[in-house]
This record gives C-alpha cells, structure tokens and sequence, in this order.
C-alpha cells in the first residue's frame, strides 16, 4: 500500500490526482477538502471506490489539521507516504490588476497559498516520516517563476505570484533542513490546465494568455487536459530523490517547458 493525501481535492488538478491514483486498489488516497459542498464528484468516486477517504478540514486551522492528521493515522498506523499541497487560488477579480494599480494590497492569497501550506507540512509532518517515500510535493505555478513572467510579461496576479514564488523558496528550505529524516521536497508547476482556475472560459482573457505564453513558447494552443498534467505530474513525482528535492519544476521534470 502506498498512501497519498492530496490538498484541495473537490475539483481540477486535486481530484485529477485523486481519480488517477484511485484506479490502483494499491493507492490509499486522502482527500483533503474544505467543504463538500463542491464535493459531489468526489463523494461519488469514493463511493465506488473505497481506498478514497474524505477528509474535510481547514488548512489555515493548524488545530484542524492536527485533527485531519490524527484522522490519517488511524487509518494508516501514523504513516503517509506522499502529501501533495495542491489547495490553491488565484484570487479575485482584483487579482488581475496590475502592480501598479493595488486597490487595496490583498493578503488573501499569500494566507491561502503560502502559510496554510506551511501549516499543512508541519502538522502532517510526523506521519510523512514514518512514510516509506517521504515525499512533500507543492503545486506551483508559472506565474511563481522569475523567468516566465520576465518572457511573457504577464504583470497581473500579483498576490498569487508571490504565494507561489515565496512558497518555491519555503519548499526548498523545509528540503534543507529534512534532508536529514530522508524527506524529499519539490516544488512542481502543473502546466496551463484546463479547470476553473484556469479561466479558459472567457475568450477574451484566453486570448489574452494565448498571446503572452506564445512569447515563450510559440507552439502552445491551449491548455492541457487534468488527466495529461496529472499523468506527466506523477511521472515527476515517482522520479523524485534526494539528488533532486528543493527544485522547482515543470510537470515535464525541468525548467523551461512549461506548456
Ligand atoms: N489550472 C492551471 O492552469 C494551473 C496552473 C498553475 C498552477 N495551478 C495550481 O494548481 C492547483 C490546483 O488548481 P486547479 O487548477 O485545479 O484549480 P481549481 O479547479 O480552482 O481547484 C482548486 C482547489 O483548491 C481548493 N481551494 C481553494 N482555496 C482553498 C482554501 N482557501 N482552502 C482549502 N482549499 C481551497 C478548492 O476547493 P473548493 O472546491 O472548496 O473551492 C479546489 O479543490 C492550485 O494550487 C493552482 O494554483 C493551476
């Protein structure tokens, strides 16, 4: 049995992750949610397929995910193999102003993005060392990399792109220091992916981030589905190892292929 607990798991990516490594009757999959009111689909998979445990609780709650932990345990003996920090959120509509235009400088994202996970590592921490992979993996974002943005010039989402910038560096401290316990860490950008988040929908904005991705990578038509991220985004988590934790890559297992 390996055991996985995955973040934000109601829908997009974090559900992907959850019907894929459900599949396996070897997988036990944890997942996290805030509220099942988004939850249909999910209580719907795990009906039918019982190594799925819902989990709800809140990730800015470290008292709650000391709960959520204890929960795990019981069902497997203190141990978790594999946490995926998936929860995340661009933000609203005031996300997408430019620096230069801060309405009001919103925290939301960087609570949400940032410190929940670093919560969510700590309290789970104990049972991802008496794990046999011992694997901390954090969903990033291109909008976290230095270079991509410089490229494509996108300057919106500023809070996001902190979070997600800020929580790369976190992941790799956490990685400095728990290299000692065998604990591997990865930062991990899960491409252009066709869910809620990312608000392909609007024709105008698709256009828009057509056009600015396209300066990086002329080829890219449109984003990819959850199964395709979640099926390249395991590839790189089972080649994880120590030589490389604390990097920040893309689903493809590098640096620059982002689409
Ligand atoms: N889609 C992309 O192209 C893309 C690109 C780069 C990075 N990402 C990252 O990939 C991850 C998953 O995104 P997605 O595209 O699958 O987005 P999504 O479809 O909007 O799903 C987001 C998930 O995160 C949960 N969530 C949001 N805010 C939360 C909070 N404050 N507390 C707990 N859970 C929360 C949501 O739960 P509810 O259902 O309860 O709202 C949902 O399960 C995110 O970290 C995102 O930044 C996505």
């Amino acid at each position: 049995m390996v055991s996985w607990a995955i973040t934000g798991a109601t829908r997009g990516i974090g559900l992907g992750f959850v019907d894929n490594l459900s599949v396996n009757p070897k997988n036990q999959v944890f997942a996290i949610i805030r509220s099942r009111g988004t939850a249909g689909p999910l209580e719907e998979l795990a009906a039918k397929r019982k190594n799925i445990h819902i989990v709800v609780t809140d990730i800015s709650d470290p008292r709650k995910l000391d709960q959520a932990a204890a929960e795990i345990s019981k069902v497997t003996a203190g141990s978790l193999d594999v946490l995926i920090l998936n929860a995340g959120s661009a933000g609203p509509e005031t996300s997408a102003l430019p620096p230069t235009l801060p309405a009001k400088v919103d925290c939301t994202q960087i609570k949400t993005n940032l410190i929940s996970n670093i919560y969510v590592i700590n309290c789970f921490l104990d049972l991802v060392r008496n794990g046999k992979e011992k694997k901390i993996i954090f969903i990033s974002s291109q909008s976290g990399d230095v270079e991509f943005t410089r490229v494509t010039g996108l300057s919106t989402l500023l809070g996001y792109s902190i979070s997600k910038a800020g929580m790369n560096i976190v992941t790799t401290k956490f990685g400095a220091e728990l290299t000692q316990d065998g604990i591997k860490m990865l930062s991990l950008s899960p491409g252009w992916v066709n869910t809620d988040a990312a608000v392909t929908g609007d024709p105008a904005i698709r256009k828009f981030m057509l056009n600015a991705f396209r300066k990086l990578d002329p080829s890219v038509n449109g984003p990819i589905s959850v199964d395709e991220s979640v099926t390249h985004q395991l590839q790189v988590i089972q080649s994880l190892t120590e030589a490389n934790s604390g990097k920040f890559v893309t689903h493809h297992g590098n640096h620059d292929e982002w689409f």
